[in-house]
């Protein structure tokens, strides 16, 4: 229940010209701002004004807080305005849709992500990662790789399949580089006020909207061949009940949503792999000499634990945005309509009154005495842990993205252990990144 309200406005720092500016530099330069929420979940740990007069905004840093935002009152709600700037890219998807209009289209959605479903993908998951792990044993060892970019492809191709049933194959480099020119293109809208930029003639701009033109082109042929063919894939389930430009809309909305998310979690992963070889070993004894697939991912709980945790200190959804468009009482506050309101995984997934060692990588935590991975394993309250948000918005891929992330973990760590070759700063925009990449040298497990 609400609490009644009593107070006006939470507490915060200074935000007069000067404080306003500081935040907008943190905003800008892509390392700082995961940090600050950090700093202010410290100073503020339930809620705290970011805002200025004219745009009302708070950082919630309490479990309770986001569960209440997401859940309990997530009617009074509706996704902010960074991702306005996503819908001119990608259309009315179920990322962007309005409470009233994404209702059914989740509903209908649903379905092509049932656990019933993923057994399928898996197969694709599976022949995708093996197709990866082929090309590598062709290289001489110790080549050195781009992993961000090796994950990132990997993991298009598998949601391309998934989708469209057909393999992306020849466009999958073009593909690649248009979602690279439109991401960066979005981003640069990531401050406040930012989808007026969209229309100022930089190059940055120019560059999105030709690569968003391609990638229409593209998602318009997939979309007419899943018209022809109906195979078992995600837009062919679609396409009775909706309009083609409906489709093309989910279908770019999935597409976006669905590869660099998961290629990110498994980049990280990499990372911290590299840089943790006794959890690198224990990894190695529980996958080497298997066939891991998706019906022997129960006897992955390690491989699992290691994507939880990794999940928890680099979350690839690193923040979440809300607007306020009901007055909302939160924590004795009222928030008045039109207020932003933010929780960031990265803050809440560290925060030492959750997590014991918050800083450590240590994929124990989330293994039972019998061994077996469980969400619940840390102890943490719900609410401290939301890589894939929570209530009705929560993420529709989250089975798909846990088979995937932990096929191709469990399929790649039996012959790779790559070498990352430097402690990359955070690129935190629309999904949490190793700026400029993640350089590794390609080096095959240790027997
Ligand atoms: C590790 C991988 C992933 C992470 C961390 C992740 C995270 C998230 C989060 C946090 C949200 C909620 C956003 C909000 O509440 O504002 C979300 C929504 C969504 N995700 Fe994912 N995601 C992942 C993988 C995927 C995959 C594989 C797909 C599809 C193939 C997907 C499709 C979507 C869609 C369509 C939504 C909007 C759902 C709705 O509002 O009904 N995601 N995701």
């Amino acid at each position: 229940m609400p609490v009644a309200a009593t107070r006006t406005r939470p507490p915060g720092p200074p935000m007069g010209p000067v404080g306003a500016a500081r935040m907008l530099v943190t905003l800008v330069r892509r390392d700082q701002p995961p940090g600050r929420m950090v700093q202010l979940g410290r100073e503020y740990p339930r809620i705290c004004s970011i805002g200025t007069a004219r745009q009302p905004a708070y950082l919630v840093s309490h479990p309770d807080l986001v569960r209440e935002l997401l859940v309990v009152q997530a009617k009074a709600v509706e996704k902010g305005p960074a991702l306005l700037a996503a819908g001119v890219l990608m259309g009315e998807g179920l990322l962007t849709l309005t409470n009233a209009l994404h209702r059914p289209r989740r509903r209908l959605v649903n379905p092509s992500f049932h656990h019933s479903r993923i057994a399928g993908y898996a197969s694709v998951m599976v022949e995708a990662t093996d197709a990866l792990d082929r090309r590598w044993a062709t290289m001489r060892p110790g080549t050195e790789i781009d992993l961000a970019q090796q994950m990132s492809a990997l993991t298009l191709e598998i949601v391309g399949r998934a989708l469209f049933g057909a393999e992306l194959g020849g466009e999958s480099e073009d593909v690649y580089r248009s979602l690279e020119r439109a991401m960066s293109g979005w981003e640069k809208t990531l401050v406040p006020g930012g989808e007026r930029l969209l229309s100022l003639p930089l190059p940055v701009f120019k560059r999105m909207w030709a690569a968003k033109e391609g990638l229409d082109d593209l998602v318009r042929r997939l979309v007419h061949r899943s018209y022809e063919q109906r195979g078992d894939d995600v837009v062919s389930g679609l396409l009775d009940s909706l309009s083609e430009d409906e489709v093309r809309a989910e279908a770019m909305t999935l597409l976006l949503a669905g590869h660099e998310t998961t290629a990110n979690a498994l980049t990280w992963c990499w990372h911290l792999l590299s840089r943790n070889p006794k959890v690198a070993a224990r990894l190695r004894k529980e996958v080497t000499g298997t066939d891991p697939t998706y019906s022997s991912l129960s006897e992955l709980p390690f491989a699992t634990a290691c994507i939880a945790e990794t999940m928890r200190l680099y979350p690839p959804a690193w923040i979440l945005e809300r607007q306020v468009t009901e007055e909302l009482v939160l924590d004795g506050y009222t928030l008045p309509a039109g207020s932003i309101v933010v929780a960031s995984q990265y803050a809440i997934h560290r925060d030492p009154r959750w997590w014991r060692d918050p800083s450590v990588f240590d994929p124990t935590r989330w293994l039972t005495a019998e061994g077996s991975f469980d969400e619940e394993a840390p102890g943490q309250p719900r609410g401290a842990w939301f890589p894939f948000g929570a209530g009705t918005r929560q993420c529709v891929g989250e089975s798909f993205a846990w088979a995937e992330a932990v096929l191709v973990l469990a399929r790649l760590a039996r012959h790779w252990a790559p070498e990352s070759l430097r402690d990359p700063r955070l690129h935190a925009a629309v999904t949490l990144r190793p700026e400029g990449g993640l350089p590794a040298r390609l080096l095959p497990a240790p027997r």
